[in-house]
């Protein structure tokens, strides 16, 4: 696979695919970690006198009503002030005056096309990974960059389309720095993981986690579970869990059963649980995981199980952190989490956090910069992780193993 500092990009037209799926509420980008992800590609590819075309997505376009809160604009004028550097904004992403414009683009200059997902209405064309849409972005440059790892799970026009085009039309594709650095810091856990390799598993949906579950099981030493995970474990285990968010979907529950069976070393669930209650809002208990009734709502793991789990967290090597333990949202169910990620901060292990939820609490709890890497994939770390392999990728890997930088 091409990495972007190995190709001559000098005076060429490099359309490079970012991630910019960032929160955005009352006209305020609430995190701004994926713009400042992309730094390092944009600055290598202005100091090469690159001429730059930005592709990116922005929230789920689904009728015309939604295009106006998913433009791009609030991203582009954030990332000029991030890259001190010009960035020019373009309403259009798929038109003749796009295509003019690009022609005439000097070296050194960057232009962000508006978000790929308008063309979604009315036909899909960027979900459907539409054959037409996919030939004109890459007819639109010499160099194709995927640097969007997060969105990289998704077979788009702007993704799998233009990389799988640019090849046929005997171009040249490759990925970025923060593709690299992704790729790098995940490999230590899909790639030979350093023992003991702890995974700690937590957040709302079992459902979504299954596939990761079963991947990591064979890998990992012990498999730590909060949340929603260990709740649907407890209940596939008879446990009462009261009114727990949970999976009832039986046969979610039928696989759970099979994994604590087969791995019943390896996992380990909560001894003690922070509760709530379904009637009263002040209601806030501390109950061994044998006494919940059936009006609690677990929120938190309780602090014999966070001991348990900081014991075996200190005799890790790696460490992957996916998902919360509680629902730290609420400061009366943030003890968990905090807790743990202060501990991980302050261990020895290579410690790596991915997927959405995690890395919110990482930046929102204040430990931003405190581990070896946090992921900026939600579904696209999730999915490398468990099949080894991105959907996007797959027009520029020609079958061999990626090769990617140092961290
Ligand atoms: C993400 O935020 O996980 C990516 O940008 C993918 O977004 P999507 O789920 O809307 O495709």
């Amino acid at each position: 696979m091409n990495l972007v500092q190995n190709m001559n990009v000098q005076g060429k037209v490099v359309l490079v695919r970012f991630d910019y799926n960032v929160s955005i509420k009352d006209g305020v980008i609430l995190d701004d970690r994926k713009i400042a992800s992309s730094l390092e590609t944009l600055n290598y590819l202005i100091k090469n006198n690159a001429r730059v075309v930005i592709l990116s997505h922005l929230g789920k376009v689904k009728s015309e009503s939604d295009k106006e809160k998913n433009s791009l604009e609030i991203v582009c004028n954030r990332l000029k002030e991030l890259l001190k550097h010009e960035v020019y904004f373009s309403q259009d992403n798929f038109s003749s005056s796009v295509i003019s414009r690009v022609r005439l683009m000097q070296d050194g200059d960057v232009l962000m096309l508006q978000n790929t997902r308008y063309l979604d209405v009315p036909s899909k064309l960027e979900s459907n990974c539409d054959a037409q849409v996919s030939a004109y972005f890459a007819n639109l440059c010499d160099i194709y960059i995927n640097d969007a790892f997060a969105s990289s799970h998704r077979k788009h026009a702007s993704t799998y389309g233009v990389a799988n085009m640019a090849l046929k039309m005997g171009k040249e594709v490759g990925i970025g720095f923060n593709m690299q650095h992704e790729l790098e810091a995940l490999d230590r856990l899909v790639v030979n993981p350093v023992h003991p390799f702890v995974v700690i598993m937590g957040g709302a949906k079992m459902d979504d986690k299954m596939d990761l579950m079963a991947s990591l099981l064979p890998k990992c030493d012990y498999l730590l579970c909060g949340g929603g995970i260990a709740n649907t474990c407890l209940r596939a285990l008879n446990f009462s869990i009261g009114d727990s968010i949970h999976s009832e979907d039986t046969e979610v529950l039928k696989k759970v059963q099979e994994m604590l069976l087969k791995y019943k070393s390896k996992i380990m669930l909560p001894v003690d649980v922070i509760v709530g209650s379904t009637y009263e809002k002040s209601y806030v208990q501390l109950k061994k995981v044998t006494d919940v009734s059936a009006d609690d709502k677990i929120y938190d793991i309780g602090p014999k199980t966070l001991e348990r789990y900081k014991n075996v967290i200190a005799r890790s090597k790696t460490v992957f952190l996916n998902g919360t333990v509680g629902y730290y949202e609420d400061y009366r169910f943030a003890n968990g989490t905090k807790e743990l990620l202060g501990y991980l901060a302050n261990s020895n292990s290579v410690v790596v956090v991915g997927g959405g939820d995690a890395s919110s609490s990482v930046h929102n709890l204040g430990f931003d910069g405190k581990y070896t890497y946090v992921s900026n994939g939600g579904g696209a770390t999730l999915d490398y992780i468990s099949k080894g392999k991105l959907v996007a990728l797959e027009p520029m890997m020609g079958g061999e193993k990626i090769e990617t930088l140092d961290l």
